[in-house]
């Protein structure tokens, strides 16, 4: 298993579990309002094709230590930092009210 993922692996389940209660919790306090908007379906749809990411592709890429950055350990960085930045900037898109 991948250096980095021994170090930080415990971590990454205590934060997601976390994020997804502080999140909920959001939600339910205006569930119809937000849960009409755009942008909290832009970001739900972001979050599960960045969960199903790291389950996938992310795991493989730090599956085993490997010398240097090899294509997929691109593709899996590049797309789980563009999915996540994208669910952080719909929360926000939420918060800024631009449904
Ligand atoms: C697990 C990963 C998640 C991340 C990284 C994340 C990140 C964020 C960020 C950065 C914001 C903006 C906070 C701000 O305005 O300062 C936000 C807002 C929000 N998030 Fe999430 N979120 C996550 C999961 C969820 C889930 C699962 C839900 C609902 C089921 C949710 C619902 C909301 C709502 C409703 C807001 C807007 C709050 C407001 O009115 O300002 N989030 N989120």
């Amino acid at each position: 298993m991948h250096l980095w993922r021994r170090q930080v692996g415990p971590y990454i389940g205590t934060a997601l579990v976390l994020a997804l209660l502080t999140g909920f919790s959001l939600f339910a306090s205006e569930a119809v309002r937000i849960g009409n908007g755009s942008a909290f379906q832009y970001k739900m749809l972001l979050l599960c094709v960045a969960l199903l990411l790291h389950f996938t592709i992310h795991r493989k890429a730090t599956s085993r230590e490997s010398e240097g950055m090899t294509g997929l350990h691109k593709l899996a960085g590049g797309l789980s930092i563009g999915c996540w930045l994208g669910v952080a900037f719909a929360g926000r898109a939420i918060g800024f009210g631009f449904l």
